[in-house]
């Protein structure tokens, strides 16, 4: 069966996922739902935490600890609400997306969130960015978008924005970031992150947010 209320967008870190999700959902007057801020926002509570400490993870903590983890998103400015407190901005630092592929690696971290995921995909029309959408959250999705483009050019996109909060970040250690996350995303054994059967596979690395948008609801609509 074909869920035609789900747009399902996978692909590699930082190619736009985000911005253009939101823009269909604009679009269709459907939800945006950013299933990273999720992985995300179980990173930070862990950093926080200390479940993640300079010797490593904790698991068994950090297992005990998400079950007193409650993550929302606040419907206007899609806001990543962790237990009540926006932590939209804490989610994007480079501590938390040097760990938060190692987080996404876990069976147990995975299956808290894919249940969350799926619930929100019954109630409402959405439009669902991360990296196993396609693949695992909605296999059924009736439009599967897999976004790819070179590193150095996806690399300068999250440089330029990340410096607007920390002058003091680095390209280099940007892009190393990148490689590292798409390697850890795509080697995994649970839900890796993979092309979907029958998704449409777009290099953005030479197009503009415009053009991809145009070519999206193209294919979408036709
Ligand atoms: O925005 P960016 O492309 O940097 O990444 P993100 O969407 O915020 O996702 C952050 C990380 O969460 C990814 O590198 C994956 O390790 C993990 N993730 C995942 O495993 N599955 C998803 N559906 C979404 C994100």
């Amino acid at each position: 069966m074909i869920d035609s209320s789900i747009i399902a967008i996978d692909g590699f870190a930082s190619t736009g996922k985000s911005t253009l999700a939101k823009m269909l959902a604009k679009h269709y007057n459907y939800s945006y739902v950013d299933s990273g801020a999720m992985y995300r926002g179980i990173t930070y509570a862990a950093l926080q935490n200390h479940w993640i400490t300079s010797k490593g993870l904790e698991e068994a903590k950090l297992f005990e600890g998400l079950k007193s983890i409650n993550l929302n998103f606040e419907p206007l400015t899609n806001s990543l609400l962790l237990n009540g407190i926006n932590v939209s901005k804490e989610i994007r630092t480079q501590e938390v997306s040097n760990n938060v592929s190692k987080i996404a690696t876990l069976p147990v971290v995975r299956d808290f969130l894919v249940k969350q995921q799926r619930e929100m995909g019954k109630r409402k029309n959405i439009v669902m960015d991360g990296r196993d959408i396609g693949t695992v959250v909605f296999p059924n999705a009736s439009h599967k978008f897999f976004f790819t483009a070179q590193p150095e050019v996806r690399a300068k996109r999250r440089w330029e924005e990340l410096k607007l909060s920390d002058p003091t970040a680095d390209f280099d250690s940007v892009l190393k970031n990148l490689i590292q996350r798409d390697a850890m995303d795509s080697q995994r054994k649970v839900a890796p992150l993979k092309i979907a059967e029958n998704a449409i596979e777009i290099d953005v690395s030479d197009l503009s947010v415009a053009e991809v948008f145009t070519l999206l609801l193209k294919k979408i609509e036709s």
